[in-house]
């Protein structure tokens, strides 16, 4: 719970200024102008706070348990996407041996020791994760150099700097709750000539019942936000954007199992009755003629966006 912890205090320690500032009177000797309850100031203070609570309400936030309680699992839930998403997210990677690279959000470290012994890398991945749970399970992978922070903690030392060659950020940039200072700190961590590269999900592909189509369709409103901030980040080199489409199958057993064990933060929000029922939902719609271990097809799609910036 501890790392939760402290990203909760983060984004309470605003909400709690936010708080402050919309209620709290100042303390100690009140000017007159104060008095007449407004002042540039005032003004100023409460359109910061907004745009923190905006910030705020722009992350995905999950509770401190839902990575804890997956890192044991992930693998085994992602495993049919991973086995086609990986090797086409490396071809879309383009490393050499010295190059020194980080992975923000890297998880259980799958794909960063798969970088690392793909590119033959000589210096092992940065690995930023707030989880334990995950970096327990990243320790005993080879090539990977464990951070226990979130992005925000990472990158708010002034000292990261100019260090990496590529940073990388796989399904993670939607947990970021301070989307400006990260980006802001990944940039100014990479070397003249350094990419910056994230994967998003568009889309899983796999059939869902209404109540994950709600909850879907909030997660996708928040990433066409997040894509348009994307295209507006100024900095000095090219930008480009593109979907990258990986079709996978799996069981109708399995997809269920991924369902009840939350394998992605959108149904985190959903109570196990809810699960219980949408699956009900699909058995007595669109999965009727399934059988259990009959395949279905599915087609993945991600977004790549790169930041390449110029030499200087
Ligand atoms: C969907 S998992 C992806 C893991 C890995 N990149 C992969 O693709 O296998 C998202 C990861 O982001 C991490 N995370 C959550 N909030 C974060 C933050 N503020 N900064 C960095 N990582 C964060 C979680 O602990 C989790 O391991």
């Amino acid at each position: 719970m501890a790392y939760y912890e402290r990203a909760g205090s983060f984004t309470t320690l605003k909400l709690d200024s936010l708080m402050g500032a919309a209620v709290g009177p100042p303390v100690g000797k009140t000017p007159k102008w104060q008095d007449r309850g407004f002042s540039l100031s005032h003004l100023a203070v409460k359109i910061k706070y907004l745009i923190y609570l905006q910030l705020f309400l722009n992350s995905f936030l999950i509770s401190p348990e839902h990575y804890n309680s997956l890192a044991n699992n992930f693998e085994h839930l992602w495993q049919e996407i991973y086995e086609e998403l990986i090797p086409l997210l490396m071809k879309s990677l383009d490393l050499k041996p010295h190059h020194i690279v980080a992975d923000i959000g890297s998880g259980t470290g799958l794909i960063a020791e798969t970088i690392f012994k793909s590119f033959g890398l000589k210096d092992p991945i940065c690995c930023v994760d707030p989880s334990p749970e995950m970096h327990q399970l990243a320790k005993k992978r080879k090539g990977i150099c464990p951070v226990q922070k979130t992005a925000e903690e990472f990158f708010s030392d002034t000292q990261i700097s100019q260090c990496f060659d590529m940073v990388i950020a796989v399904f993670c940039t939607h947990h970021f709750v301070d989307h400006d200072a990260v980006y802001k700190g990944i940039f100014r961590s990479l070397r003249p000539g350094g990419i910056f590269v994230q994967f998003d999900t568009i889309s899983d592909g796999h059939p869902k019942f209404k109540m994950a189509v709600d909850k879907w369709s909030t997660h996708s409103q928040k990433a066409s936000e997040r894509k348009k901030f994307l295209r507006e980040i100024m900095f000095q080199g090219k930008f480009t954007q593109k979907e990258i489409c990986s079709p996978w199958s799996v069981t109708k057993s399995k997809l269920y199992e991924m369902f009840r064990c939350r394998y992605m933060s959108i149904f985190h929000q959903l109570s196990d009755e809810q699960i219980e029922e949408g699956i009900k939902e699909l058995e007595s719609e669109s999965l009727k003629d399934v059988k259990d271990n009959e395949l279905i097809n599915c087609i993945y799609v991600m977004l790549l966006t790169k930041f390449e910036l110029e030499w200087r």
